[in-house]
């Protein structure tokens, strides 16, 4: 039961994550300007639309669990710089990576075996979007 309630705690602070993922790359999608960054710019839209999509999991996740859905966000960064937008990003998959790998091992603990199957498909695409700014930033 604690385990629980400490898995629902860690979900919630993902789900604050997620909400501020999609709208920073919302913004981000509608500011990078730059022939260069046509393609990020494109993927970006992509990206928003999936961290929505986590949210809405998250939050059904949370409220299977018998805890409350947060309407809480984390920080957006913005920038009016391109390369520094994405950098930014950068820095929300690295936590979101951390977040849910520290998450899975908390499911598992609660026997959460169900949930770890979505959480692993949401940690995989945070990887994804991870891989796909490292690319447009030329690393
Ligand atoms: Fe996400
Ligand atoms: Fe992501």
């Amino acid at each position: 039961m604690a385990e629980t309630k400490e898995l629902i705690k860690k979900l919630n602070k993902a789900l604050e994550w997620e909400y501020a993922a999609t709208i920073q790359y919302v913004q981000h999608a509608a500011t990078i300007t730059g022939a260069q960054y046509t393609a990020i710019a494109q993927e970006l839209v992509v990206h928003a639309n999936e961290e929505l999509a986590h949210a809405v999991s998250v939050s059904k996740m949370i409220v299977d669990l018998g805890g409350t859905a947060t309407v809480d966000l984390e920080k957006r960064a913005v920038s009016d710089d391109e390369k520094k937008m994405l950098e930014q990003d950068l820095e929300g998959e690295d936590i979101a990576i951390a977040l849910y790998k520290d998450i899975i091992k908390t499911a598992k603990d609660c026997g959460e075996f169900g949930k770890i199957y979505v959480l692993e498909g949401i940690l995989a695409q945070e990887e994804e979007h991870r891989r796909d700014l490292l690319t447009a930033l030329g690393r």
